[in-house]
């Protein structure tokens, strides 16, 4: 991870992208107004309204689904779906007449030239709407608005859901300089220093940073020497170039396989609740094919991909549950089994999460290590804002990824703040810091 790290922040194209996020700044709690966030990361999309007053903040929502159809058809069509949605909020919030600025958290890996532009670089969680890959996700909402011609909304920022999480985290603990997501995906942003950016320069970034923040005579090193940027690591890329072989298990291989990206986001696909049900799946049915579970019954159940939730792995792992309470999850899913099945499903569910939870903790260790280094500090104390399921739903997760870092990184003493609506929050955020800034 470490070297991956690295190598991304030298040149394009590495598994680990380490994308810019033009964000240089934490909040500093001088944000007001009203906002929109919209946030579309996963199968649903939320459209919400954020007022921030004195240090406090309100937050009005409206969740919508994609139906899988649009999540796997067209660009357009994925992007009008958006528009109608924000059309059906701006309505129930009698707001459609006013022109508010917008934060978009679109949390999938965007090449960033600038806060309010980025192209896909490629769909990760089960999406494959076309004619989007290497498109400007902005203008394609923009357009979607204006086909619509029936509102308007001024888009100031595009906001990946780790520097979402990052943000509003910041603004209740200004130690907090990462942003992680355990949840449907797996990532992790920080704040990095500008100048090991390296490749910023080659894309002119470093000109743009100087013209918006260099004062009066400072020198370009000077400047440079001062700056952060939050960094998109894309850390779910890890892998891609099969340098995770001695981890990947065959069952890794088949989950991989099915999947609609094979051979991409490996570090993801061992880490995340998208794949975590279908690993266990698939212990399952090479233990049952043994005749080891189930007493050897390959039923079309276990033959169904998808079937096993990662909410289910949270039920099914929960110490307050008994066994026969297992057993009756499993009956509920139309996999009958003994007691003695109960426990063996038990232990692989617990030996799945548990490596996602482990890998995790070494990839956050492998970051704020080099922070630490970064900074010649012999100890470091930092807060990681969080979000996703699994780690605020499944029973253990969160304490392995803690116990993990505090082995992989003792010099490190990591405070972990779990992120109250990080997704809107934190593009509202955003998008205030940038106004505030226009206004000035
Ligand atoms: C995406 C990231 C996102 C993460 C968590 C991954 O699949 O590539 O951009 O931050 O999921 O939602």
């Amino acid at each position: 991870m470490r070297e991956g790290l690295e190598a991304g922040l030298k040149s394009k194209g590495c598994t680990i992208k380490m994308l810019p996020s033009f964000v240089y700044h934490t909040p500093d709690g001088t944000e007001r107004g009203k906002y929109l966030a919209l946030d579309l990361g996963g199968t649903n999309f939320r459209a919400m309204l954020v007022r921030f007053k004195r240090q406090k903040y309100r937050l009005y929502h409206k969740i919508y689904t994609i139906p899988l159809e649009i999540m796997q058809g067209t660009g357009e069509e994925l992007f009008d779906h958006l528009a109608q949605c924000v059309c059906d909020f701006l309505d129930y919030m009698g707001l459609k007449k006013v022109r508010l600025p917008a934060g978009f958290t679109f949390s999938f890996p965007c090449q960033q030239s600038g806060i309010d532009t980025g192209t896909l670089v490629s769909w990760t969680k089960g999406f494959k709407a076309t004619d989007c890959v290497g498109e400007d996700v902005v203008s394609m909402l923009r357009e979607a608005i204006k086909r619509r011609n029936e509102f308007d909304l001024d888009i100031v920022a595009l906001v990946n859901d780790t520097v979402g999480t990052m943000m509003s985290c910041a603004y209740e603990d200004p130690k907090c300089e990462v942003g992680m997501i355990a949840g449907t995906g797996s990532n992790l942003c920080y704040m990095e220093e500008l100048k090991n950016i390296e490749k910023l320069e080659q894309s002119n970034g470093i000109l743009k940073t100087n013209e918006q923040t260099s004062e009066g005579e400072e020198s370009e090193a000077a400047v440079k020497s001062d700056l952060k940027m939050c960094v998109n690591t894309e850390w779910g890329g890890l892998g891609d170039d099969r340098c995770l072989e001695d981890i990947i298990t065959p069952y890794d291989a088949e989950v991989d396989i099915h999947s609609v990206n094979p051979g991409k986001q490996r570090f993801e696909k061992l880490t995340s609740g998208m794949y975590l049900g279908e690993i266990v799946r698939q212990v399952l049915l090479d233990l049952t094919r043994r005749g080891l579970l189930f007493k050897g019954h390959v039923t079309e159940t276990l033959k169904t991909p998808g079937i096993f939730e990662t909410k289910y792995l949270s039920q099914i792992e929960s110490d307050r549950l008994a066994l026969l309470q297992v057993r009756s999850i499993l009956q509920q899913l139309g996999l009958r089994g003994t007691c003695d099945d109960s426990i063996i499903v038990k232990e692989v569910c617990g030996a799945v999460s548990r490596r996602a939870a482990q890998m995790c903790g070494a990839g956050l260790a492998a970051v704020v290590d080099k922070i630490r280094e970064d900074r010649g500090l012999e100890r470091l104390s930092t807060t990681v804002g969080v979000d996703g399921a699994l780690y605020k739903l499944h029973p253990h997760f969160s304490q392995v990824l803690k116990e993990t870092v505090g082995v992989m990184a003792p010099h490190c003493d990591v405070t972990f703040l779990p992120s109250e609506e990080g997704s809107g929050k934190g593009a509202a955020l955003i998008a205030a810091v940038v106004r505030q800034k226009q206004e000035i």
